[in-house]
């Protein structure tokens, strides 16, 4: 069920029982600079980004799936979170346990802006990992040079070259099933107290294009805010075309 998009910008009524679940794309970024997945039209230097961002483009060449990464932590640099971003981070200060954060983007913009319940389903840009030992993925801001593949310290330690990989759930990855059980327990916890809000995303890139269905199945209320009309917008109870940066501060200032 859906309703007519709302013109003027709505509030959001939560009491002390709400629950509140927000999901983010790359459109919740884009006022602070970061291009979309959409707005670069999906190629990168000619090449389909699900042909580089995926396992099988790293076996083929992983010095161009460096240079990919290496150019989007580069662009990185100037980037701040912005008002939507600062928003979520102080609704999270106001409830707590009852918030939960989980964001496709891999910008980090959310921490940056103090959020500390969040998920990042999709890795982040400024992590490496080894591909072949089992270190915990570790902090890595380095732009490397473009024909240089990473190796890692610790296996070359134990006598054995391994390179290492971005810390991103390419396209054909699977989530990690830990995130997908802790967002399964808060659905579960709001119950009809959820409200699920979901903002930035075209909605195409599952799981998460279905936690809507998920917040539907246990009777929460959804909100969808976005810039146009994303794929599963019919699924929203409401939907806020506007954008992020001014419509998620007035959705939630009076959210008291
Ligand atoms: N405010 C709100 N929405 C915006 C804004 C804005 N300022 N600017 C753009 N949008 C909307 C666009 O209209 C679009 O629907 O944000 C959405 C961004 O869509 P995508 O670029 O597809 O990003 P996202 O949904 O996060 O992509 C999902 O796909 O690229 C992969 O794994 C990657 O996490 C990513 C996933």
């Amino acid at each position: 069920m859906s309703t007519p998009a709302s013109t003027s910008l709505p509030t959001l009524a939560l009491t002390e029982r709400s629950h509140v679940l927000v999901l983010t794309g790359a459109g919740i970024s884009a006022e602070s600079g970061v291009p979309t997945f959409r707005a670069i039209g999906g190629l990168w230097e000619g090449n389909r980004v699900e042909d580089v961002a995926s396992p099988a483009g790293f076996v083929r060449d992983p010095l161009l799936v460096w240079r990919f990464y290496s150019e989007r932590r580069a662009g990185l640099a100037d980037v701040a979170p912005n008002a939507a971003h600062r928003a979520l981070a102080a609704l999270e200060a106001r409830l707590g346990e009852r918030f939960l954060l989980v964001t496709q983007n891999v910008d980090g913009l959310h921490v940056g802006a103090g959020s500390a319940r969040v998920i990042e389903l999709h890795g982040n840009l400024m992590q490496s990992r080894c591909t072949v030992c089992d270190r915990p993925p570790f902090e890595d801001r380095q732009v490397y040079r473009a024909g240089v593949a990473p190796m890692c310290g610790r296996c070359k330690a134990a006598g054995r070259d391994a390179v290492l990989r971005p810390h991103i759930v390419w396209f054909g990855e699977a989530i990690d099933g830990e995130h997908l059980a802790r967002i399964e327990r808060f659905v579960r916890a709001g119950g009809r107290d959820l409200v699920f809000v979901a903002i930035g995303t075209s909605g195409v890139v599952y799981p998460a294009a279905a936690l809507v269905d998920a917040a539907r199945s246990v009777g929460g209320r959804t909100w969808l805010v976005n810039a146009e009309r994303s794929d599963n917008a019919d699924r929203f109870d409401h939907v806020v075309l506007e954008r992020a940066g001014a419509a998620v501060p007035a959705l939630f200032a009076a959210a008291a």
